[in-house]
This record gives C-alpha cells, structure tokens and sequence, in this order.
C-alpha cells in the first residue's frame, strides 16, 4: 500500500474537480429531456476520459458495478496515467439520474479519491445511514437508538426543541414506519425523492440547507461518498448494511466484507485523507445547477480536502459545444 504521505492531495484535488466538472457538462444537454440513461452516460464517458488524464495509479472501488454489469468505471477498473501515487477512487457521474431527467433538485456528479486500500469497498446492496454535522460529542445520535430517540437527543444537544429538528429521509414505502415515528416527535421531514449522497451533506451545513439530520436506508457505495463528505466538511456519519437475500450477501463477501452486523463509522469507510468534489447538475441548497445561457454554460464545484479541512467552491463558465 502506498504511504499516505506520497497522495499528492493537494497538487491532485484540482484535477478531481475537473472530472467532476467534465461529468456534469457533458449531461448539460440532457437536464430535464427524460432520458436517465442517455444523461448518465454522457457523464460517465466524460468522467472516464477525464480521470484518465490525472496523473495516478487508480482503482475504481465505488463505480458504476461490477465489471460484468458496467464496461466503464466498474469496480476493479484502472484510471489514470499509471504515473503518479495509488489512489482508490469512489465516483458516482450522476448521483440522482431521475433527478437529472426531471429538471428535479438536488442532482450531482461526484467522485473521491483516498490512498490506495483506505476506502471500504461496498458491495451494491442497502445501507441504513445516519449522519448529523459538525460540533456534536461522539455519541450524541447511534443507529442503536430508536428514530425518535435520535430526534430527542439531537434536540437537546442543540438546546432546542424537537419541532426545530428537520429530519431528510428518502420518500420510499420501506421508509413508512421512520417517517411516522419521527413526525410524532414534532419534527419537521424534508423527504427526497432520490440523492442521498447531497441528503446527507446538507446535514453539515444545516443553517444554509435546514437539515439537521439524515435518516433512512439507501445504497452503500452512495455511503461510502457521503462519509468522504463529511469527512471534509465536518459531521458524523454511521452505516451498517443491510443484506435481503444470499446473493446480496454474498456481494459482500465477494468485495471482501466479513462481519455482516457491523456498524461502520464515517471514518471506518474512508481510512485515511480524502478529496472530494461534487458538481451541481440541478439547483439545490448545496450547489447551483447547471446554468445553460446561449452558447454558454455556468457550473458550480464544491472542492474540499479532508487533511485541511478546505471547503472551494468553485465557478466555471465555458462556451456549451
Ligand atoms: P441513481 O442516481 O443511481 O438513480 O440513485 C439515486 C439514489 O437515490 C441514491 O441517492 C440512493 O442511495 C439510492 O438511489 C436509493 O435506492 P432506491 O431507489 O432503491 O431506494
């Protein structure tokens, strides 16, 4: 494994904010047309060429599946150069692709890059996640609490009452039972219709977003990026996955997991430092969405690197072809 001082995070973050960049231009022209899979393809390929341009030795260890399933940027895959540190990378070219399609918030390109061997290779199955933003005990909210109980201690380790909480949940049937739990708190649920990753990274930021807590199962490889998040902007973050049959299990064993009832910390999914980027494709309360004028298109980056915990946000303005 390669020494976590030879990941040139610095001199790489700007590069990994292009591939973000370069993913979400190239699903410009396709934001609101219907079409998931003609947008998400657009936003492979142009993350695909553009992460072969940095200079790295890079696995893809969250893509876009396993390598039967997906012929680019599935799991196992080699990016980069090969000149340059061993890095795992986590990406998602588009996290929300039915947002994407509808013009509905919320919808990002995202990738992270950590040192080779450090980020948890998850399998394709559920997560169950809980996260909250910076400036809490460790402890202050567990998966081994009820929903409720969660909403109370939040509550009261902000000083505030339960009606102030505001829950984000995925609106989902399997969710029924959470979202009925956590109304009889008094609390306020703002439900998504898909993108958890930006579900739980407007938990850091709860006085621009409103968020203060995120609830709910969703997929694992989308937690392994919303831990990267928070690992740079601050938080807290806990999953345990969640298995609905033999062959999900043995996905797991397949990506080399063990201990089935595990609850996984933020920082047991990212070991060691990461960069992370993530580029607005429709608005939402993190990032703007892409802005299409006349000839022209605006997107808006967020940049952060873990080791400094430096937040960028970054505008970028090119003529559309
Ligand atoms: P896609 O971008 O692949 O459509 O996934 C979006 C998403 O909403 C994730 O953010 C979330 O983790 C997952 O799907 C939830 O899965 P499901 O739709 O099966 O509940």
């Amino acid at each position: 494994m390669a020494e976590i001082s030879e990941f040139q995070d610095r001199l790489l973050s700007l590069g990994l904010a292009r591939v973000s960049e370069a993913a979400a231009l190239a699903s410009a022209n396709l934001v609101g047309r219907g079409d998931e899979k003609a947008a998400d393809q657009a936003a492979v390929n142009a993350m695909r060429d553009q992460l072969n341009l940095l200079d790295i030795k890079g696995v893809v260890v969250i893509g876009e599946g396993e390598r039967d399933e997906a012929p680019m940027l599935y799991i196992g895959e080699e990016v980069g150069t090969g000149n340059g540190p061993e890095v795992d990378i986590a990406l998602d070219p588009l996290e929300g692709t039915t947002l994407t399609a509808k013009d509905m918030p919320n919808a990002l390109t995202v990738i992270a890059m950590a040192p080779r061997g450090t980020l948890l290779h998850a399998p394709d199955v559920y997560m169950e996640k809980l996260a909250i933003g910076p400036g809490f005990k460790p402890g202050t909210v567990t998966l081994s609490m009820t929903p409720s109980e969660r909403v109370s201690a939040l509550a009261a380790a902000k000083g505030c009452s339960t009606e102030d909480i505001t829950v984000c949940i995925l609106e989902r049937p399997r969710h029924e039972d959470l979202i009925r739990e956590v109304r009889s708190t008094g609390a306020a649920i703002r439900l998504i219709t898909d993108g958890d990753v930006a579900g739980v990274m407007h938990c850091a930021e709860p006085e621009t977003t409103g968020i203060d807590i995120y609830m709910g199962s969703g997929g694992a490889p989308e937690g392994v990026l919303a831990a990267a998040a928070l690992k740079c902007m601050g938080g807290q973050f806990f999953g345990k996955l969640l298995f609905r049959n033999d062959d999900e299990r043995a996905r797991a064993r397949k990506a080399g997991i063990t201990n089935f009832d595990r609850v996984y910390t933020r920082d047991d999914l990212v070991r060691a430092d990461v960069i992370f980027a993530a580029t607005g494709v429709t608005s939402g309360s993190l990032l703007a969405g892409i802005k299409r004028e006349p000839g022209r298109v605006t997107l808006e980056t967020i940049l952060m690197r873990s080791k400094t915990g430096s937040v960028r946000r970054m505008t970028y303005k090119t003529p559309l072809r």
